[in-house]
């Protein structure tokens, strides 16, 4: 079992060719974004290969990426000249000044990969910290229908293509992928109540399915999407 850090430094070199959201996803999460905010100084926390950077900079706003993964940020700065990209552990604190940021985003499931209570409490602290008045963070994370409660802990099913996952206790879950079946990490499953607990200092949470218009259904989706508003 690796930690989040060290199974991405194994997995970086065919990340995009592999698992990286396609263009036509990450035009949809940008215009998404760019009509619900305003264009301001956005953090992509997790920001992996950078994907996101320059539709958000084409889209008016002004990324910084964050991530652990020196292997994946490696990749971002081959694609990206322009946005400032940050080497740090998103549990661990924000390297950023009080109120610098307007938006921080966290998509593709990332913040999954916080399994330690602590660090999800940090980073809420944080989050709220570096975000000024009237910011918001904007979480993408599966939705809680793909664990359904009833699948037999210890066995291996399909979480997406080329990626299983098993139940190991209430809210974890070891990741596996099908081609390198030593190459496995944990997970966090989140669900709206564990959310309103750890987001309960934000303003208002509000869930949406996927980056759809429309409401949140708790039994249906494959992703959810979390908006957490500072006032
Ligand atoms: C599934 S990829 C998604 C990348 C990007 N967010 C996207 O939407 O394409 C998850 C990324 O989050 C990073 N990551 C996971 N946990 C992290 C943490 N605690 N701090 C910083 N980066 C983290 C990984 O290194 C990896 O690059």
């Amino acid at each position: 079992m690796r930690s989040a850090a060290q199974f991405y430094h194994q997995v970086a070199e065919e990340y995009d060719r592999r698992w990286a959201y396609p263009a036509s996803v990450t035009a949809r999460q940008t215009a998404w974004l760019a009509r619900k905010f305003r264009p301001g100084r956005i953090l992509d926390l997790g920001c992996g290969t950078g994907r996101m950077l320059g539709p958000l900079a084409q889209a008016g706003f002004d990324p910084v990426g964050l991530d652990h993964c020196a292997a994946m940020l490696a990749t971002a700065r081959r694609r990206h000249r322009g946005p400032r990209l940050v080497l740090a552990d998103a549990g661990q604190g924000l390297p950023f000044e009080d109120h610098c940021f307007d938006l921080i985003i966290s998509l593709h499931a990332t913040l999954s990969h916080l399994t330690d209570a602590d660090e999800r409490r940090r980073l809420a602290g944080e989050a709220l910290r570096v975000l000024r008045p009237g910011g918001a963070m904007v979480l993408e994370l599966p939705h809680p229908a793909s664990f359904p409660p009833d699948q037999p802990a210890g066995a291996w099913r399909t979480f997406s293509p080329g990626i299983s996952c098993r139940r190991l206790g209430r809210r974890t879950e070891e990741l596996r992928l099908d081609h390198r079946a030593d190459l496995t990490t944990l997970i966090h499953v989140f669900d709206p109540t564990d959310l309103a607990t750890w987001l309960a200092d934000f303003d208002r949470v509000l869930l949406y399915p996927g980056f759809r218009a429309g409401r949140y259904h708790p039994h249906r989706g494959d992703t959810m999407v979390v908006c957490a508003y500072k006032d």
